[in-house]
């Protein structure tokens, strides 16, 4: 009640016009923070666990390809393309979304994504939308980029999701004033579990069912190997009506993804298991490969429809993540936030598909963004692919110091041009090293520069197998 009281005043600041907004979403916000007050502790008890029932991943190539174009057409004509896109470029060192940084070719990964949809609609006669859901974070950089795609071959929509208050560690309460714009740090976005709320809130969701369209394929702007798949699309229509209501695409554990979520049988039904939900005890039992095979992705298929019944009975549980974060001014606050994939649980009929690693292509720290402007890629219509000439089916392994390469700009004054990798297995750098031109990097390379030293690998250089540091040269 007290909350409820609190929120009410904030919302007798709402600027004229928006308070009927602001309403909807504090509605949203209280009934998260009453299952932050009910369900605190994990949910999960580990011995429920089950093995997942055979036919709850299908693996991606028993899945058939749809050849005919007008039925491709027709296909397409029931979808929507959903972009999360409220994440900020923060933790490769840029300001503004993280969508507008420049990955390949001086193209953003918006520009990529708007390339791969129009490129599709071209090649079938279609007009499958791409919305983009934004945050107050991401709003106003990305309406002014959108300008240039007009005249483009598709439809672009954007909605904005939810703005939910951060509230103080002891007191429970949210920590903001007013709702006035020019005050953000009391206000974050909730995570991307949002989306189902704010795609139906700002009327999307009935607009699409309206034109007919059934489903909608959810992914991370920053996954460039989330494309439009023609054969998950077919097995979602080709039951007519029964094809399942969610389907998540998961892909093979390697040692490098040993932290994703996982798929799990839990009360009869699918759900998402992340570390962060694990108990301590069995913390590296959920990183083995062995026991738990796969991770989610985060593309996602979900029936309109059945999104529809789920939020207007306000039936869509999502597990309360809770995080902790001190503000600038020093504040202790917290904030609720979910997870889009975490949905699965929800939905009777879902579904995992076991797709290609080629699917995952995500684009968190310059570690990847070296792979993604390197020659191990090429681009066709907004879609990298693998250069055939790479011998070895697995992408190299790449870490780059923290100190050093983790902005982007820093990370790309130190090449002269992007190393050829086609034969890279693993990289390491640390410490202040650069890069000159047209350098060759093979098999296994760990280059160590001390504090105070720097490397600089002169233009041309071939580098197989070696180990190059401060003052020892192997
Ligand atoms: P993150 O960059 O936060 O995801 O966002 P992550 O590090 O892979 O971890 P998870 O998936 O959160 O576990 C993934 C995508 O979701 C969007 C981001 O823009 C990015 O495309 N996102 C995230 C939102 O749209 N809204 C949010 O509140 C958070």
């Amino acid at each position: 009640d007290h909350l409820h009281n609190e929120l009410s005043k904030l919302l007798q600041t709402a600027p004229s016009g928006k308070a009927a907004v602001f309403e909807k979403e504090f509605s949203g916000f209280e009934r998260l923070f009453q299952r932050f007050l009910l369900e605190s502790g994990s949910a999960i008890q580990w011995e429920k666990i089950e093995p997942l029932p055979q036919n709850a991943v299908i693996p991606y190539d028993k899945l058939q390809k749809p050849e005919d174009p007008s039925t491709i057409a027709h296909m397409l004509s029931k979808l929507v393309v959903v972009k999360l896109n409220g994440g900020l470029g923060t933790s490769m060192g840029c300001t503004g979304p993280k969508s507008l940084i420049q990955v390949r070719n001086d193209l953003t990964f918006l520009d990529l994504t708007v390339e791969q949809i129009e490129q599709l609609n071209l090649k079938y006669g279609t007009d499958v939308p791409l919305v983009l859901m934004n945050s107050f974070n991401t709003e106003e950089d990305t309406a002014k980029v959108l300008h240039k795609y007009r005249g483009r071959k598709l439809r672009i929509v954007t909605f904005q999701q939810s703005r939910y208050p951060r509230i103080d560690r002891e007191t429970l309460m949210p920590i903001a004033k007013t709702l006035s714009a020019h005050s953000l740090e009391p206000w974050y976005p909730p995570g991307h579990g949002d989306f189902y709320q704010a795609f139906s809130n700002c009327g999307l969701l009935d607009q699409f069912l309206g034109e007919g369209r059934e489903y909608s394929f959810v992914s991370n702007i920053d996954n460039l190997g989330a494309t439009v798949d023609l054969n998950i699309l077919q097995l979602l229509l080709s039951q007519q009506s029964a094809g399942p209501d969610f389907v998540m695409e998961v892909t093979d554990k390697t040692r490098a993804d040993v932290k994703g979520g996982t798929l799990i049988h839990y009360e009869q039904k699918l759900r998402l298991l992340e570390i962060a939900q694990v108990p301590k005890q069995h913390v590296d039992e959920f990183k083995s490969i062995s026991k738990f095979k796969i991770f989610n992705t985060n593309n996602l298929w979900v029936k309109l429809s059945a999104i529809k019944e789920l939020v207007s009975q306000n039936a869509m549980k999502l597990e309360v993540i809770v995080n902790h974060k001190a503000l600038d001014n020093g504040a202790n606050v917290i904030q609720l936030e979910t997870a889009c994939g975490d949905a699965v649980r929800n939905f009777s009929g879902a579904l995992g598909i076991n797709v290609p690693r080629r699917r995952f292509l995500p684009v968190k720290k310059t570690d990847d963004l070296l792979l993604i402007m390197s020659n191990l890629y090429s681009i066709q219509d907004g879609v990298l692919l693998v250069n055939p000439e790479r011998n070895f089916p697995t992408v190299p392994l790449v870490k780059l110091g923290d100190n050093h390469f983790a902005k982007v700009r820093e990370f790309l004054k130190r090449f002269g041009s992007i190393p050829n990798v086609l034969e890279l297995d693993h990289l390491t750098v640390s410490g202040d090293v650069t890069f000159g031109k047209g350098v060759v990097l093979k098999g296994t390379v760990i280059i160590i520069a001390n504090h105070g030293d720097r490397i600089d690998i002169p233009p041309g250089s071939l580098l197989e197998n070696k180990i190059v540091s401060g003052n020892l040269r192997i």
